[in-house]
């Protein structure tokens, strides 16, 4: 069965008050969008038995499109214009859509899970139309003139979420009755009951896949969120590089700064061996490859390379999945040249590169007590371990 996935993400914002659409402020490394969106593409991974993802529709506003372009086109999404109400930006999402059934999420909710998306699908196979719901904790009531008035009883009382699917055909039936008389909703479940059948409720939603509408609901610890974003937070990586000493020279290049030296040392590339373990510490703590994979010894493009301008393209890759240096600890072991002094300028230099606060770049420097290939002045070897957020 062929799914549509559409995640709303063309509102304002207003509740939570920043200078912009809450889903784009800044959020842990990324933002709300960009997390929610990795959700619903590892929940189509997970996909089996013919069922498959055909494409993911982001509605965008049009002042956000470019902005939302930028985020999801590159995770190979599509962007549409929304409109002024959620039910109009689905509305127009809906007659782009090429699935059987229709799964619609709010941009808003980053912390749902792929097996809650897995469960409300199921359960929308064999009803029709699904929506995630959980039992209110509350006691809920109409308010009448400010006072309390109708108070159903709790335990009858769902508090709906997405996401939500549909039959599509029977969707963009409602959809089209909605919109030609005029009516919203704030939710599609609402919407199909008026118009086609009752929906299904699915009771696996859960207190973390909350929307995020307020400002203090942007404030998650840490901690939380490394459990519910799962990739976020807590990356480390490590790397190592060597470079032997060579011909006769007057300087070498560290973290991007010239250090007097009187041999080169031997590279495809300027021969930063710094700057190389760095990249190679960021690339695995993102879980890509090393340096060599990127940027390999046979490339002819590469010979003499800056360091320091491959080090933007490792940064660039990094923050194509939503990451930068937090921390960078950097060793180097090398009998000469003398470093101590250097030190400062090297680690205004990485701070400059990499955007990384200086308080959180340690850089040491020692011999190797005339042991082994850097005791005997054979070369340096540079060790570095980092983590992203
Ligand atoms: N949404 C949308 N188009 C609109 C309004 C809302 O796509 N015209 C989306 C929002 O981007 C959000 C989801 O619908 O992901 C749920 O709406 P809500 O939480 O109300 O978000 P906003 O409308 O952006 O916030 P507010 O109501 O505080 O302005
Ligand atoms: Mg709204």
């Amino acid at each position: 069965m062929k799914i549509s996935a559409v995640i709303c993400a063309a509102g304002k914002g207003e509740r939570a008050g920043f200078d912009k659409n809450k889903l784009l402020v800044p959020f842990h490394g990324a933002n709300a969008l960009y997390y929610c969106v990795k959700k619903i593409l590892s929940f189509a991974e997970g996909l089996k038995g013919g069922d498959c993802l055909c494409e993911v529709i982001v509605c965008a506003s049009t002042e956000d499109f470019k902005e939302i372009s930028a985020i999801c086109l590159p995770l190979g999404c599509k962007v549409v214009i929304g409109g002024a109400t959620r039910t109009e930006s689905v509305y127009n999402a809906l007659k782009s859509t090429c699935g059987d059934m229709i799964l619609i999420h709010d941009g808003a909710r980053p912390f749902v899970t792929k097996e809650q998306c897995a469960q409300v699908l199921e359960c929308a196979k064999s009803h029709s139309a699904a929506v995630l719901a959980m039992p209110v904790t509350d006691t809920i009531t109409v308010q009448r003139d400010g006072y309390m008035g109708d108070i159903p009883e709790r335990k009858s009382l769902y508090a709906i979420q997405t996401p939500q699917v549909f039959d599509a055909k029977k969707l963009k039936y409602a959809y089209e009755r909605a919109i030609a008389e005029g009516e919203t909703f704030t939710d599609d479940g609402s919407l199909y009951s008026r118009y086609v059948s009752p929906v299904k409720i699915c009771a696996e939603g859960s207190a973390a896949n909350k929307k995020l509408t307020y400002r203090e609901d942007f404030l998650c610890g840490e901690y939380d969120l490394i459990a519910k974003l799962g990739n976020a937070g807590a990356r480390t990586g490590f790397g190592v590089d060597v470079h032997a000493f060579g011909e006769k020279a007057s300087h070498i290049k560290l973290c991007g700064v010239e250090i007097p030296c009187a041999r080169k040392l031997v590279a495809h590339s300027d021969g930063d061996v710094a700057l190389h373990a760095l990249m190679d510490a960021l690339l695995s703590a993102a879980g890509l490859d090393d340096i060599g994979h990127y940027f390999p010894d046979s490339d002819s493009s590469l010979s003499g390379a800056d360091s320091g301008e491959l080090l933007k393209r490792v940064l660039e890759m990094l923050a194509q999945k939503g990451l930068k240096p937090l921390c960078i600890a950097l060793a180097i072991q090398a009998e000469e040249p003398r470093l101590a002094r250097h030190i400062d300028k090297m680690k205004d230099s990485l701070a400059a590169l990499t955007g990384a606060a200086e308080e959180n770049i340690s850089i040491t420097a020692g011999t190797c007590e005339g042991l082994g290939f850097v005791g005997e002045r054979l070369g340096i070897a540079a060790y570095c371990a980092c983590s992203l957020t």
